[in-house]
């Protein structure tokens, strides 16, 4: 596997106004990871997340995208290489399925019998099969059907790079495993080339999907480490008492049993 470093921060910060969202970040995403965010609501996880697709800009620090600064990027360019994929997708609703896939393709000028040809490919490969679901409307699908619509659309252009912020937040409990399964499965599929860096304030989605978990508290890394050495070896207070919160959950369940 190619290691080459995909996301580094060194020592970024940012501020709202007086309020400092993010005191001070570093850290390296090589490339082929799947990496989890995990943190509560209002620690920083959108920021950061934002901060690499250019859609906020630090206060202080560097974010470089594959070695470069992200500001010697030509920030139309790179978002329409980072894949992105959020809770609330907004399809096109006058668009069908088709279309809304096809936005980043088509500004790319790419052929249309090309277009075509990757629609289809990415309905197959997020299982809605492009006879049945091209040319339907976003409204015709359900809520899990459209979050599969979303990470087509994310993938259209083959970026290297997949942005997810809480896309599953959304959705029903087995709605969401199966496309947690998927995503990790989808991950897999492309052996390592290329790197997920996924937001999510659910610690069970955090450990399942993550090879490593970045856990986050008030903008500052708790812990950076794989879902196993987080279990066995919690770093800080609060680490062991997010742990804890699915100790009690075990709890209930062995009352009710
Ligand atoms: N554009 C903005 N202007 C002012 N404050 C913001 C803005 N975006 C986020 N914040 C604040 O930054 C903090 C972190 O927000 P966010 O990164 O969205 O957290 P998370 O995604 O972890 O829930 C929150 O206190 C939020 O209110
Ligand atoms: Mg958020």
């Amino acid at each position: 596997m190619n290691q080459q470093p995909v996301i580094e921060f060194d020592h970024v910060t940012k501020c709202f106004g007086q309020n400092t969202v993010i005191p001070d970040l570093s850290f390296t995403i090589k490339q082929g990871e799947l990496v989890t965010i995990l943190g509560s609501s209002g620690s920083g996880k959108t920021t950061t997340l934002k901060m690499i697709n250019g859609l906020i800009t630090p206060t202080s620090g560097t974010v470089k995208i594959n070695s470069q600064p992200l500001a010697d990027h030509n920030q139309v360019d790179l978002r329409r290489h980072i894949g992105y994929v959020v809770q609330q997708i907004a399809l096109f609703p006058h668009m069908s399925i088709r279309d809304n896939i096809a936005v980043t393709p088509k500004l790319l000028k790419w052929a249309p019998t090309e277009i075509d040809k990757r629609v289809n490919e990415l309905l197959d490969l997020v299982q809605l099969p492009s006879q049945d679901y091209a040319n339907r409307w976003p409204n015709e699908l359900s809520g899990g059907q459209q979050q599969r619509v979303g990470l087509a659309r994310a993938l259209a252009a083959n970026p290297d790079l997949v942005l997810f912020d809480e896309p599953l937040g959304a959705l029903d409990a087995l709605t969401r495993l199966d496309l947690q399964k998927e995503i990790k499965q989808l991950h897999t599929s492309f052996l390592g080339d290329k790197t997920f860096f996924f937001v999510t304030h659910d610690l069970n989605e955090a450990l399942f999907l993550g090879q490593r978990v970045m856990v986050m508290k008030a903008g500052q890394i708790e812990q950076f480490a794989t879902p196993q050495e987080i279990v066995q070896h919690p770093a800080s207070g609060f680490v062991e008492e997010l742990l804890a919160t699915e100790e009690r959950n075990q709890e209930l369940w062995r009352k009710l049993q």
